[in-house]
């Protein structure tokens, strides 16, 4: 058993700080076994690792984001929604019919996500079984937590994008065969990219082969005004959105995260909450876009769980704390046009980014009993030059730090070391 020595912060509740000044968490076979003041708690432990001064918080989780789009990261956002990936997203998912352009690209964005203190990560890939396969070995090699989904699609995108639906439950079976232990830390999840891009059998088979493996699921809902207008034509039977997935076993059969969610109300989110499907928030994303902004308070006072995602590269940013920052401001927004919607605290924000992302992962996001320890250890002292308070502290990192005061990263109990870039 190891001790961590720091300032500890975590949110077992979404409405307040754990707080342990120069506290212990004590971490067996990379779980949390506790948290205390004094090491004196633990009858036995083999060593103790001083962080001093420094801040140790759990590691960030991205709940939704395109590994294949990270060349495209912070440019060509000039776009909605479907013009966009059309002009922008599908040509540059194309390049990844090449295993070697994937290599370079993929090796970049798993070292930046481990930058930026990402230790899980729910990442679309592309429709390649080999390139696919490659960002899983390099999530492994890194010994960062990831659920990759190679991407089904079979129409209204780019012939080189669109494969039969026996190729493509082939190649997912392929991966499965290669990668679904349940207690990997690099998983697959079902992913059809979103109605649009799919044929009624594309969709049939996707939920069919999450309940065969009893695989998650994930996929994009309700982002876009013109988008949901499209679904609603290609599929005039469903009562919405969520009820096209839903007819196809891909809205709760087994656990299932959607990106977005901006327009989700009524039926859908009745539907979202009965069965206990995700939201994966993505706030630069929607304004990028100009998609909208999604009605978190909503979804919180329904008991709809939430995580953030960076969505890169309709997102700009990699960073979930930088995410958390962008879902208060647009909380505010929110708040500004109904005020009976309360705007993000800190505190939910931080929770959402950690403890209620990580759930979709198993006992991840905070360092209560059990929990794997995932963790990040913050050297803020250039910010704090003059006695802030923990809480001030960790605010200041989070609206004003970056990945430069990032001093040590932990997934399930292991420090992560720097993942290797090509040149
Ligand atoms: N909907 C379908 N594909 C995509 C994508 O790549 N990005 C976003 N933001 N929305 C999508
Ligand atoms: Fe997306």
């Amino acid at each position: 058993m190891i001790l961590y020595k720091a300032n500890i912060i975590f949110t077992r509740e979404k409405d307040s700080f754990d707080i342990i000044e120069n506290g212990y968490v004590a971490v067996d076979n990379g779980r949390v076994v506790g948290v205390s003041t004094d090491p004196g708690t633990w009858d036995r432990y083999d060593e103790i690792i001083d962080y001093g001064d420094r801040l140790l918080i759990p590691a960030m989780n991205d709940m939704h984001v395109h590994a294949p789009q990270y060349r495209n990261q912070a440019i060509a956002m000039d776009l909605e929604l479907l013009p966009w990936l059309n002009n922008y997203t599908f040509p540059e998912e194309a390049k990844y019919a090449s295993v070697e352009y994937a290599e370079r690209m993929y090796r970049r964005f798993v070292h930046d996500l481990w930058r930026f203190g990402t230790m899980r990560t729910v990442a679309f890939a592309t429709i390649h079984l080999e390139s696919t396969r490659l960002l899983m070995n390099l999530f492994s090699e890194a010994g960062m937590g990831a659920l990759v989904g190679k991407v089904d699609m079979d129409r209204n995108a780019i012939d080189a994008l669109h494969e039969s639906v026996i190729q493509a439950v082939a190649k997912n079976e392929a991966l499965i065969a290669e990668w679904n232990d349940p207690n990997g830390l690099v998983r697959p999840i079902i992913t059809p990219r979103f109605i649009p891009s799919c044929s009624p059998q594309m969709l049939r088979a996707c939920g069919e082969l999450a309940w065969r493996y009893r695989l998650p699921v994930q996929s994009h809902l309700s982002e876009n005004a013109s988008e949901i207008a499209w679904v609603r034509e290609l599929e005039p039977e469903s009562k919405n959105y969520g009820d096209a997935y839903d007819r196809y076993g891909l809205f709760g059969q087994t656990p299932t995260i959607m990106a977005h969610c901006v327009y989700t109300a009524g039926d859908e989110l009745e539907l979202m909450s009965h069965r206990n499907v995700m939201v994966a928030h993505c706030p630069t994303s929607n304004l990028n876009l100009s998609s909208g902004m999604a009605p978190i308070r909503t979804f919180l006072d329904k008991g709809v769980k939430v995580g953030l995602g960076s969505d890169i590269s309709g997102g700009h940013d990699l960073s979930i704390l930088r995410m958390m920052v962008y879902a208060i401001q647009v909380s505010k927004m929110y708040y500004s046009r109904d005020k009976s919607k309360r705007f993000l605290s800190l505190s939910e924000a931080f929770w959402l980014a950690t403890k209620s992302a990580g759930s979709f992962f198993g006992r991840v996001g905070s360092f209560e009993p059990g929990y794997e320890f995932d963790a990040l250890v913050i050297d803020d002292s250039d910010l704090n030059h003059d006695n802030y308070s923990l809480t001030n502290r960790l605010e200041r990192f989070i609206y004003l730090g970056d990945d430069r005061h990032i001093v040590a990263r932990y997934c399930r109990g292991r420090e992560i070391p720097e993942p290797r870039v090509l040149d």
